[in-house]
């Protein structure tokens, strides 16, 4: 029987699929990078989401591994070129946690145009602070998208609904596809200076590495508000905290850091910063579906070859 390593923590759907499909699922999360490469040889698929690193010395030395599935979007936690070259399938789930990380990006927004957390906190300790939680309204205010793939469309869906101007950026936006969206396009340029709220939903990759830097924010608007629900490689953070200290940017609301899990950082404990620990994907709904998603296609791999949502179904 074909065994597969559930690496982190997924909906019991998962294991249940795979057992169902005649499969033997192994459910081990938190294990230590060298307990999961001693391991490694044992399993014929691992379906991680973003604890687990798949480095290439783990890759390697899981002798038996066909292919790996991501309970999720992004892929960075798994070395993708190591597994092309030893032939093993990528696959990830690219629609299952959309709306939920479109969600809390715009609850986000909301939380920074309201102050909601540090108002909640402050009522909590009996304080009463009216005045000082004056907000800002969204309606008839630009929201820049910056990457409009699946989850910057539905932000920019979502913000045209709470009546907001949305500006895109994406360099694959083609104009049906922005027109079908009832969203502008701009460039870089234009959406910076034009946005009071900006929010990335980008890849990290070379051009996209510390792309919210020093320069970029200087042509932001004064008082302009972040959001990172993305990567926080994207982040060049010390250029942020200088913009969050000086009024340059009025506030940013992060869920994701460039080291994970962030247990200390330079943004902690600032008063225009609103914290979330990666959670945009982790609502029942989405975990349901990338589970169930991620148990599917590997069954369907390990049993009949069908190739679903692979990113390097071309190298196999
Ligand atoms: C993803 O890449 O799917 C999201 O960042 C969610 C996650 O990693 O938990």
């Amino acid at each position: 029987m074909k065994k597969v390593l559930i690496a982190d923590k997924a909906d019991s759907l998962c294991e249940k699929i795979l057992r169902e499909r005649g499969l033997e699922p192994v459910v081990k999360t938190g294990m230590k990078p060298e307990e999961l490469k001693a391991c490694a040889d044992q399993f014929d698929a691992i379906i991680v989401r973003s604890a687990t690193t798949l480095t290439r010395d783990i890759i390697e030395a899981a002798k038996n591994l066909k292919a790996v599935a991501r309970a999720g979007s992004g892929v960075d936690n798994i070395d993708v070129p190591a597994c092309s070259e030893k032939k093993v399938l990528v696959m990830n789930t690219p629609f299952g946690n959309t709306v939920s990380t479109g969600e809390h990006a715009i609850a986000m927004m909301m939380a920074l145009a309201r102050h909601i957390p540090q108002a909640n906190a402050s009522t909590h300790a009996g304080k009463w602070e009216k005045k000082k939680f004056e907000g800002v309204e969204i309606t008839g205010k630009t929201l820049g998208v910056v990457g409009c793939g699946n989850i910057g469309a539905v932000v920019a869906d979502r913000a045209l609904g709470l009546k907001m101007n949305v500006l895109v950026f994406d360099p694959a936006m083609t104009a049906g596809r922005a027109s079908a969206l009832g969203v502008k396009t701009a460039t870089l340029e234009e959406l910076y200076a034009k946005s009071d709220f900006i929010t990335y939903h980008v890849t990290i990759n070379p051009a996209t590495k510390g792309m919210l830097n020093k320069d970029a924010i200087s042509r932001m608007k004064k008082g302009v508000r972040v959001i990172n629900c993305a990567r926080g490689g994207i982040m060049a953070e010390a250029d942020i905290k200088e913009a969050l200290l000086s009024g340059q940017m009025a506030g940013l609301a992060c869920d994701v850091y460039a080291k994970e899990p962030a247990t200390e950082h330079i943004f902690f404990g600032m008063e225009n910063v609103i914290a979330t620990p990666h959670i945009a994907a982790s609502t029942k709904d989405a975990q349901v579906t990338v589970a169930r998603q991620a148990a599917e296609q590997i069954a369907d791999y390990l049993l009949t070859g069908k190739i679903t949502n692979a990113v390097n179904g071309d190298k196999i």
